[in-house]
């Protein structure tokens, strides 16, 4: 992934979370609720930045084992979980140091971040989350054990990883009166079009944006 423009889109540095005009942790887990009536309403800048920083975002410089922490714990803080953001004119990685979205593809690929028979409900929504793992990135993990390397419990590692995150996001989303969506993916399609190295595997996705209701 680079820094550079990818036919006509550019990195997008994000404005420092703010989360103006946002409720308290509590006010958010009574409001928290899955939303499928998601309208093609922008969400600001702002809100996006907020919504990714409580994604993934870097929380404190000095984080367990020589790292910076980040919003959502992951296993030996192996930090595996990459979060894209599909817009209507192109597909992002996040990039927690810098806080910035880095562009991967041109072109709206929002139906593909939601799972196969589910149509094409929700894909005029600003952005679709998709959560990849990296699992090479367990190599590089501070505290390093045997499951790190055994597949059945990576995976136990990096399905709650995404979970810690899609919960942050779910309460992000609460509690700056936005909607929100935690779905499955079309799995083979986004690791085929955001060209995924096989040690990557494309998880679920998570729509944003206001409700219709
Ligand atoms: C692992 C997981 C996978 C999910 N996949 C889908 C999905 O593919 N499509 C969908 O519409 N909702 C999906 N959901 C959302 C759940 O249906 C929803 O969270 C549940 O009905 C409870 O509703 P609530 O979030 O409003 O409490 C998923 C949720 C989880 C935790």
């Amino acid at each position: 992934m680079t820094n550079k423009d990818i036919a006509g889109i550019k990195p997008i540095k994000l404005p420092a979370p703010r989360f103006e005009g946002s409720c308290t942790v509590f006010e958010a887990l009574k409001k928290r609720s899955t939303s499928r009536t998601i309208g093609n309403k922008k969400i600001s800048r702002q809100m996006l930045s907020d919504i990714l920083w409580a994604a993934a975002g870097i929380n404190r410089q000095a984080g367990p084992f020589g790292v910076p922490g980040l919003t959502a714990g992951s296993a030996s803080n192996s930090q595996e979980i990459c979060v894209y953001a599909a817009m209507a004119e192109g597909t992002y990685l996040y990039e927690p140091h810098g806080h910035k979205l880095l562009p991967v593809l041109t072109g709206d690929y929002r139906v593909p971040a939601i799972g196969p028979g589910q149509g094409t409900v929700g894909a005029s929504a600003p952005v679709r989350l998709i959560y990849v793992v990296d699992i090479e990135k367990f190599k590089n993990a501070g505290f390093q054990e045997p499951g790190l390397y055994n597949a059945e419990i990576q995976k136990s590692y990096y399905f709650v990883d995404t979970g810690l995150a899609a919960q942050n996001v779910y309460l992000a989303a609460a509690a700056l009166g936005l909607a929100s969506w935690f779905h499955n993916c079309n799995k083979p399609e986004i690791e085929k079009v955001l060209k995924l190295k096989p040690n990557q595997r494309a998880l679920f996705g998570q729509t944003i944006g206001y409700s219709e209701d």
